[in-house]
């Protein structure tokens, strides 16, 4: 999907952010459905879907996948995950064009911008051939990060967006992480980022890291890991959770809140849990 943004005079932004929908592996026939009439009525101004579309990247799953995302109101802001790459069996795609079937069924853009009066959301490319599970950022996508978030104003407050993530979240215990994570810290925090939203754990965290850049001091950026929304890849088999987060951020704070199927409801409801952040 291209880049979209819009005009806005609210000082509020609510901002939905799913991730890792495995179409191949969804838990329950209804929460596909019960995802987005949530979201719609919700009256997000975006939905960010920080990758994983699909199981295998099949182009059944994909459309499915495109499916979801034009049936959301709100303009929807993707970037890919490790598996909406080729998989092992195509080896010869998964190598040369890893995202040829992410690019012609969701979006052929992989660095996703969108923006109003007051938030920036810049979305990078972390699945690639080559990597199996971590991730890796290239030095393309630093420069997506310094283009997308670098040049807008400092009042703005500025998100990213990748799949695997780029600092390890305390309260998830020792995880994944993407190649080159340092790199992409040291000029996301030189771009002034605020908020990273990534996927990959299928573990929700919401929590505010002290990053630091190479030669700057520690940075506080609020890193938000959701769920997955859709799948039964529970990460505890036993739980079987799937969430999602809602942001809204306002000229003071930044509030996630935590999203839960109830699957004898058949429909997403709120979680008590909820997290504020202030704004710098
Ligand atoms: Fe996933
Ligand atoms: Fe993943």
């Amino acid at each position: 999907m291209p880049n979209r943004s819009t005009s806005h005079e609210s000082t509020m932004t609510r901002i939905a952010h799913i991730s890792d929908i495995h179409f191949g592996r969804i838990a329950h026939p209804e929460i596909v459905d019960a995802l987005i009439a949530d979201i719609n009525g919700s009256k997000v101004d975006l939905v960010v879907a920080s990758g994983d579309l699909t199981q295998r990247a099949f182009g059944h799953q994909f459309r499915a996948a495109r499916r979801m995302l034009d049936a959301f109101d709100a303009p929807a802001l993707v970037v890919p995950g490790n598996h909406d790459v080729f998989p092992w069996w195509r080896l010869v795609s998964r190598l040369f064009d890893p995202l040829r079937r992410y690019k012609r069924l969701i979006t052929s853009d992989l660095a996703p911008r969108w923006a109003n009066g007051d938030v920036v959301v810049q979305g990078i490319n972390s699945a690639f051939g080559w990597t199996i599970q971590g991730g890796r950022i290239t030095d393309q996508e630093l420069q997506h990060i310094k283009d997308g978030l670098g040049g807008t104003s400092s009042e703005a407050l500025k998100v990213l967006v990748v799949h695997h993530h780029l600092n390890e979240v305390p309260g998830l215990g020792h995880h994944d992480l993407a190649r080159g994570r340092g790199a992409a810290i040291d000029v996301a925090v030189r771009a002034g980022v605020n908020v990273i939203l990534s996927g990959h754990l299928h573990v929700f965290a919401a929590e505010c890291i002290q990053v630091s850049a190479k030669e700057n001091s520690a940075k506080e950026v609020v890193v938000v890991s959701t769920g997955t929304a859709t799948s039964n890849r529970w990460r505890s088999p036993d739980i079987g959770e799937n969430s999602y987060a809602m942001l809204t951020i306002d000229q003071e704070r930044v509030r996630v809140q935590k999203r839960l199927f109830d699957a004898s409801k058949k429909k997403y409801a709120e979680d008590p849990k909820e997290w504020s952040f202030k704004r710098d």
